[in-house]
């Protein structure tokens, strides 16, 4: 099909939820993507984090096609290995104590509040403004933004909000019936905030002294900031850590953590899908080839690369305002909407998005060089 008919075809056939850039994306390669016209774009938003080991992975394809071959999904009522191997292997590398599958970053928070709620016997959950939790009705209840909410209320009830990076809100907020607190290391949707060093081991200990559970959504944060886990930058072990996006790197795959001792009963929560053989098998493939690669490695080397070119950007562009973030999760506050410049960086044939109305949002695979950081800033100056 040609672009403009898939075009048509998405208007007239699909909900209109989302507000789409003009391209049809076809293939990818490493990081870049081709559109249906064979434009080539280096892309610097990896599918919004889900793509840590770069498109077209051979490793990752070669096992899903192995085990597409072999089993798809069996459901729940029986064992399957390549559930078990993904689950040790996130238990020794998280230091917590078991897995539960699901499907979506949104799927692993509701899961991680009803643990929390089962685990406590206490109902309230405080998030923190600007957060991003995904838009099922926990989630959604747990998310900031009124715009998301407002047209589908009455959400969940039991969700305060505090301001981020302040430990003293939290302590205000916290009362008899509080369950969990839970956190971004790093906001991504919010435009990559950065909280003090030193944030999530104060919740940490807060959460602890008022024996509460801490949840860690490292939905967007795992992978890219330098340590497989974001909280393991700062020595902690949240209670709970939810995982999504890259893992299986783009296979759909949710999965709360949670440490020793926090486990829910029989019968308390399921997912059809959850853990099937296709997305475990896609997600070991994904962790080995990372680890194998250093990837967690190289997204702090290259991180620090990049968040140095873009401060030098930064010297001579009075537009950019700002350059924050932590290894391959960075963002740029412009003093103006950042919407013209991320059109122009695609037809430049570089992926970007405009996480905020004034922030340029880049989550590349995590496999990107010294190489194509300098190609991306070469875009960036020409467009800014
Ligand atoms: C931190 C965080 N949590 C949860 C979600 C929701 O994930 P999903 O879209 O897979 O439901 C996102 C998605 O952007 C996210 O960034």
């Amino acid at each position: 099909m040609k672009s403009e008919q898939i075009i048509g075809l998405e208007e007239k056939y699909i909900m209109q939820t989302y507000t789409r850039f003009p391209i049809v994306v076809d293939k990818g390669i490493g990081c870049y993507v081709f559109d249906k016209n064979g434009k080539k774009y280096l892309d610097f938003l990896g599918g919004i984090a889900c793509n840590p080991a770069g498109h077209g992975n051979k490793e990752v394809a070669n096992a899903i096609a192995k085990q597409a071959e072999k089993l798809l999904n069996i459901s729940n009522l029986y064992y399957t290995e390549q559930q078990v191997i993904l689950a040790e292997k996130l238990v020794k590398i998280s230091g917590l104590g078991k897995c539960f599958f699901c499907n979506s970053g949104a799927e692993a928070n509701e899961t991680a509040f009803k643990l929390a709620r089962k685990i406590t016997g206490k109902t309230k959950i405080i998030a923190m403004e600007h957060a991003f939790h995904g838009r099922t009705f926990g989630a959604l209840a747990a998310t900031w933004k009124m715009k998301y909410k407002q047209p589908f209320e009455p959400l969940v009830p039991g969700f305060a909000h505090v301001p981020y990076n302040n430990i003293d809100a939290v302590y205000s907020a916290i009362d008899l019936n509080t369950a969990a607190v839970i956190a971004e290391p790093i906001q991504g949707e919010a435009g990559i905030i950065v909280p003090d060093k030193g944030y999530l081991a104060k919740l940490k200990k807060i959460c602890e002294e008022q024996k509460i559970l801490l949840i860690a959504d490292e939905v967007q944060s795992s992978l890219r900031t330098g340590k497989f886990f974001a909280y393991q930058h700062e020595n902690i072990k949240p209670d709970i850590v939810t995982l999504a996006k890259g893992i299986a790197n783009g296979v759909p795959i949710g999965i709360c953590i949670a440490n020793k001792g926090l486990d829910f009963d029989k019968g308390n929560h399921a997912s059809t899908f959850g853990g099937n053989s296709l997305a475990c098998a896609a997600a070991n493939a994904t962790i080995d080839f990372i680890l194998k690669k250093k990837l967690v490695e190289n997204a702090e080397k290259i991180g620090n690369y990049f968040i140095k070119k873009l401060n030098e950007l930064k010297e001579k562009k009075a537009i950019i305002k700002e350059v924050r973030g932590k290894g391959l999760m960075v963002a740029i506050e412009l003093n103006k909407e950042v919407n013209p410049y991320v059109d122009k960086c695609l037809e430049k044939g570089l992926i970007v998005n405009n996480v905020t109305d004034t922030a340029m949002r880049f989550l590349p695979p995590l496999t990107i060089k010294e190489k194509e950081v300098d190609e991306c800033i070469e875009i960036l100056d020409e467009v800014l």
